[in-house]
């Protein structure tokens, strides 16, 4: 191959979110597809180089035969010595990587990652985008959102990304292996069924759908076509309900009588769903993972006060025979409350997600209840209240690791944690309970 004799990498590094350098060879060196380098270091991973540079470094049988946006290399040696000393940087530069075969690379890798496009960058999108962008399983290759004043916002972020105001542009690069969709419940179904009808494995906001035919709908055109269908059921992905689960299925705490869940503060009022839509698929997707089943009715009582005819206040009670659950929803509470107390026959756990450092306690206490021949009623009752634990947890940011085993499902084929099923389960509780809500509160039966 012909090459010249010096390469030079120009550079631009910024500070924050994108930590990295866009490069792009010069004199000689024909642009390459753009280029993301975090700044360098042993190990670290760097999205290409300059595709020439590197067909240098890796052994052509690994070589790929296209060079995309996606590609990714690991280093897995310092490339360019010490251009980039270690430390934060806001400026460019330009540096020699010297002559073929060069003085410090050691050696590059070609590395499968999961291309993801995210559509909709508004309060919750750029949050999945940032995870994309750092997790080294995944890479960001997209960023779209109707308004373009969004696009522009959180584009500027990600350099590597290529941004857009078309979802079509989105569905149709078949550089795009997935598609996140963080937009309003009522477009979830539309766009993950166009994302699925291209072929793209999709990641869906919570609730998944806006009824349970979407959802189904959904479900089905994920299995036909074998793509991987994910709903974004954040907690179960963070590593205090995880204990919790842990230490509820462990029997530890003995049957499961009760849950009850309180979630409540001056919250996002938004325009196409009620309280319930919004806030409850998060408790609902632990207490579905705690109790492993359908709940056989719901009640719903709920009221609008501020958001036009919208139910803001609500109180949604579960029957999950043998087990009852309540959970609390409300926007407009100025305290903030965030507690789920899932009781047992034996010990009780409490998760207080605004506890950052104990949020999970196991209580020890209870009541004993004896059959009792001269009492009253019949039985002698006794309260026990014994220690209070707090297990040691391991630390995470939750949507990190939902975003590692998105990739996980896809490559490896793992079935989805918070896969379509439990999205459905989820949206047919909350169907359940708007026909409560507008009966006024009447026991509706869930379908299964
Ligand atoms: N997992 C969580 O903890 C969590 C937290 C907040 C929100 N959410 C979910 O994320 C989703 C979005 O919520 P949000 O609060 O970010 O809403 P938002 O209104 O702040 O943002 C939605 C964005 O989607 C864009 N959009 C709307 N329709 C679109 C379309 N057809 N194509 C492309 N872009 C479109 C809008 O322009 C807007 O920027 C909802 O499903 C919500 O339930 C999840």
């Amino acid at each position: 191959m012909d090459h010249p004799s010096v390469y030079r990498l120009t550079y631009e590094l910024w500070e924050g979110g994108a930590r990295g350098v866009t490069a792009s060879l010069s004199p000689d060196m024909p642009e390459g597809p753009r280029v993301l380098l975090p700044i360098p270091a042993k190990g670290q991973w760097a999205s290409m180089l300059i595709p020439t540079v590197l067909d240098h470094l890796l052994d052509p049988a690994s070589r790929p035969s296209v060079w995309t946006h996606s590609t990714r290399v690991r280093l897995t040696g310092c490339i360019i010595g010490t251009a980039f000393p270690p430390g934060r940087f806001r400026s460019g530069g330009t540096t020699e990587l010297g002559t073929p075969p060069f003085r410090n690379p050691l050696s590059a890798q070609v590395i499968p990652m999961v291309s993801v496009a995210v559509i909709g960058l508004g309060y919750w999108g750029p949050n999945l985008a940032r995870n994309f962008a750092t997790s080294p399983r995944t890479t960001l290759t997209r960023l779209c959102d109707l308004a373009p004043d969004r696009v522009s916002a959180v584009g500027i972020g990600y350099p590597a990304a290529m941004l857009s105001t078309d979802t079509d542009e989105v569905m149709e690069d078949p550089s795009v292996d997935a598609v996140a969709i963080a937009t309003p419940v009522s477009t979830h179904h539309s766009l993950a069924k166009r994302a699925l009808l291209a072929g793209k494995h999709v990641l869906v906001e919570k609730p998944l759908a806006a009824t349970s035919e979407e959802a189904v709908d959904l479900i089905e055109t994920a299995e036909d076509r074998g793509l991987v269908l994910l709903v974004d059921h954040i907690f179960l992905y963070s590593p205090a309900v995880r204990k919790v689960i842990e230490i509820c299925r462990s029997g530890d705490i003995g049957e499961l009588n009760f849950i009850d869940s309180v979630r409540i503060n001056l919250g996002l009022i938004q325009g196409d769903v009620n309280v319930l839509w919004d806030l409850a698929p998060h408790d609902l997707s632990i207490i579905d993972s705690l109790v492993g089943r359908a709940p056989r009715s719901v009640v719903a009582v709920g009221e609008s006060h501020v958001a036009n005819g919208t139910v803001d206040v609500s109180y949604l009670h579960l029957d999950y025979e043998g087990v009852t659950a309540a959970i609390h929803l409300n926007w407009l509470a100025p305290v903030k409350i965030r507690h789920l107390m899932v009781g047992g026959s034996k010990k009780s756990v409490l998760y207080n997600d605004l506890d950052r450092s104990e949020p999970v306690k196991i209580y020890d206490s209870g009541v004993n209840v004896v059959a009792d021949s001269l009492s009253r009623q019949g039985l002698l009752v006794s309260y026990r209240s014994g220690d209070v634990l707090s297990p040691r947890l391991d630390s995470f940011e939750p949507l990190s690791e939902l975003v590692t085993h998105f990739a996980e499902c896809i490559e490896n084929g793992a079935t989805p944690l918070s896969g379509g099923e439990q999205g459905l389960r989820i949206v047919r509780i909350l169907e359940a309970a708007d026909r409560s809500l507008a009966q006024g509160g009447a026991r509706i039966a869930v379908m299964t």
